[in-house]
């Protein structure tokens, strides 16, 4: 006969599991009313407040500019929905992948960068409405540093580096799909290796040499193992693009990565 006392136990156990499970944060679904250190609002049910702990907002100006930041956890990222109505330039700030966009029409200039994963969850961005000096704009954004930032990787955008991503006359976009498209996917692997698992692997300056130095003829054994996954084929890509065919194209590729990684909102 099993011992009665140690079913009782087990009961109660089970009972106090499931009273805690329940009493996790559940949403709650009545209206009320949710307050701020500034002011307070009133929300349906199932709204809450996020917290976000490290949030840092700020911003400045000269008198004819103004700049507005803020950092911290779900700050905006500049993302693909931008694509139609804006120009582009991705690249390097303080060692962090920065997404910067301004609008194709000249008439009302702002720009924005986000800076994705500074310090894991945390997002950087910054915009300047109407901006009347889009250089010194450019300039200051592209200064910024963070303690954990890689100052060896630094870079300064000017406004020639903006082209539209993904529009039919952006140069990386052609070369892509004049002499890649057919073998190679950003993110998947179809008749060669996608170039996401290839820029793991060989870096910027690597590919510069593979596509414009026709005496570069590298093989190792990752190439082989790329080969063999394709049935023997090997690529044909041109050796002879110039320097900057290989920065559009990088760029091309590097946004193309950040678009597919970035849902429609
Ligand atoms: C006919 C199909 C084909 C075309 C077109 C093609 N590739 Fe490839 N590519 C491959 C295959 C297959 C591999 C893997 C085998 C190899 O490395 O040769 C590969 C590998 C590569 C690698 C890795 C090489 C290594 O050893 O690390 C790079 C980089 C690359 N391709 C870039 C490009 C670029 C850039 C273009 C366009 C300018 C391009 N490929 C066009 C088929 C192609």
């Amino acid at each position: 006969m099993p011992n009665l006392k140690y079913q009782v136990l087990l009961v109660l156990v089970i009972f106090a599991s499931c009273l805690s499970n329940n009493s996790n944060k559940s949403p709650i679904y009545i209206p009320r009313t949710i307050e701020f250190p500034k002011f307070k609002l009133k929300v349906p049910g199932g709204w809450e407040k996020l917290d976000v702990h490290d949030s840092v907002k700020g911003s400045l100006t000269n008198g004819k500019d103004t700049l507005f930041f803020e950092f911290g956890e779900n700050v905006p990222i500049v993302g693909r929905e931008d694509v139609d109505s804006n120009v582009f330039a991705m690249d390097t700030i303080d060692g962090f992948l920065a997404n910067v966009v301004m609008p194709i029409s000249k008439e009302r200039i702002y720009i924005r960068m986000s800076i994705e994963g500074v310090y894991s969850k945390t997002n950087f961005f910054i915009e300047c409405k109407n901006a009347k000096n889009v250089e010194d704009i450019l300039d200051i954004i592209t200064s910024i540093q963070f303690p954990e930032g890689d100052k060896h990787l630094g870079y300064q955008l000017t406004k020639s580096d903006f082209s539209q991503i993904g529009g039919n006359n952006e140069k990386g976009g052609q070369i892509y799909r004049t002499h890649c498209e057919t073998c190679h996917h950003v993110t998947r692997n179809i008749l060669g290796p996608s170039f996401e698992e290839i820029l793991k692997i060989r870096d910027r300056k690597w590919l510069t040499r593979y596509l414009t130095d026709p005496k570069f003829k590298y093989k190792d054994g990752i190439s082989k193992d790329w080969e063999k996954s394709s049935g023997g084929l090997e690529c044909i890509a041109p050796h002879t693009l110039t320097q900057s065919d290989v920065a559009e194209l990088y760029k091309y590729i590097k946004y193309m990565q950040y678009y597919y990684s970035h849902p429609v909102y």
